[in-house]
């Protein structure tokens, strides 16, 4: 009786790099079941569309997706394809944690930060999007509301908790954008006063870019809207030596799924040198939202003594591994 998970191989570096995490949770003994799924460019030459039915009904089935970074087409008015999953599946809550691993090339030794990042709403709702007929103009609608903010906000607590963690930055730009950053805030103070254990923090989007650079030890979890959120976690994937050992988890009332934070890298596609630890990484966060911690703790130190060791690691990270045998070195160590 195996559990079934949806596997979405996805485009560029994808399969490679996802190929790599289902190695690795066959060897560390997860006894999944894996339902291939289509989407991206690869879904578009198979089925004539990005992102299939056929897809969405196997997601909807086994409420667990792990999937590769899909290419969405610049140009020919495709919508991206992670923000229509996101919207189809209401996958409210994108939670993007860095933790630091000891020889990386990272500056900074002991982060670990989680980017709560509220997913459906704000400058991303594709609202209103216009562009005059002139060409001279262009327009969006950002959309924040309040039961967005607040099931965000609480969620974002409700992880501060679970976790044991001491402080919630909410980030901000209420000064300016009075009606929309203005109501998260809002909301999100009420939703603070809800949990007196524990510290928050009220922080403008720019100083929270510069104090993430010059004192990251400072953050703990972020809460903050779609557009802020999509790019500060970018930015702290850079204090842990790169997009390469970023995960994230799309996070909603039925269905989740799991995916690595960058694109599909089509510079480096392939070649078999990408670093897979972000798609490990978001099959940890996967492990641990099944409630199989004991997994996901045995990976993780598998991919920090590998690391580490740092004989057989990718370019990224300083090494000269392919993809391959990184991800064989990880299997060698658990
Ligand atoms: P990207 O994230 O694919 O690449 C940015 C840079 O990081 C590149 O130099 C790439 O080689 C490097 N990089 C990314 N992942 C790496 C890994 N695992 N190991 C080593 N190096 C890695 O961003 P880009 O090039 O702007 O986007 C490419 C495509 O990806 C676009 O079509 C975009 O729409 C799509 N995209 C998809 C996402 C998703 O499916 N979640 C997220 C972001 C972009
Ligand atoms: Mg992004």
């Amino acid at each position: 009786n195996k559990r079934s998970i949806t596997v979405i191989p996805g485009d560029g570096i994808g399969p490679s790099i996802v190929e790599a995490a289902l190695t690795i949770l066959d060897h560390a003994g997860c006894n999944f079941h894996y339902d291939y799924a289509d989407a991206g460019l690869m879904a578009l030459e198979k089925h004539g569309e990005l992102l299939p039915q056929s897809t969405l009904d196997l997601i909807a089935k086994n409420k667990i997706a792990l999937k590769g970074p899909l290419t969405t087409p610049i140009g020919g008015g495709f919508t991206s394809i992670n923000v229509s999953l996101r919207k189809h599946f209401n996958l409210y809550a994108n939670l993007r944690p860095v933790i630091s691993f000891e020889g990386t090339q990272s500056r900074f030794e002991n982060i670990d930060i989680i980017t709560i990042r509220e997913n459906t709403e704000g400058m991303y709702s594709g609202a209103g999007q216009t562009r005059a007929e002139d060409n001279n103009s262009a327009e969006a609608m950002s959309i924040i509301t309040r039961e967005g903010a607040e099931r965000i906000t609480e969620f974002a607590y409700q992880v501060a908790r679970s976790e044991s963690r001491k402080k919630v930055t909410i980030v901000h730009k209420a000064n300016i954008l009075k009606s929309t950053s203005g109501l998260f805030l809002e909301v999100a103070r009420e939703v603070a006063l809800r949990y007196p254990e524990i510290e928050t923090n009220e922080m403008i989007v720019d100083a929270v870019c510069m104090n993430l650079v010059m004192y990251p030890e400072r953050f703990d979890i972020i809460v903050t809207t779609n557009l802020f959120g999509d790019i500060i976690s970018d930015l702290c994937a850079g204090l842990i030596g790169g997009l390469g050992m970023a995960p994230g988890a799309n996070i909603g009332k039925e269905v989740a799924i799991f995916e690595a934070v960058h694109g599909s890298a089509p510079d480096i596609a392939g070649q078999n040198i990408a670093n897979p630890c972000s798609v490990i990484l978001a099959s940890i966060q996967m492990l641990e939202h099944l409630g199989m911690q004991d997994k996901a703790q045995q990976i993780r130190n598998a991919i920090r003594k590998t690391i580490a060791e740092g004989k057989t690691v990718t370019r990224d990270l300083g090494g000269t591994a392919t993809t391959t045998e990184f991800t064989q070195a990880i299997v060698a160590n658990l």
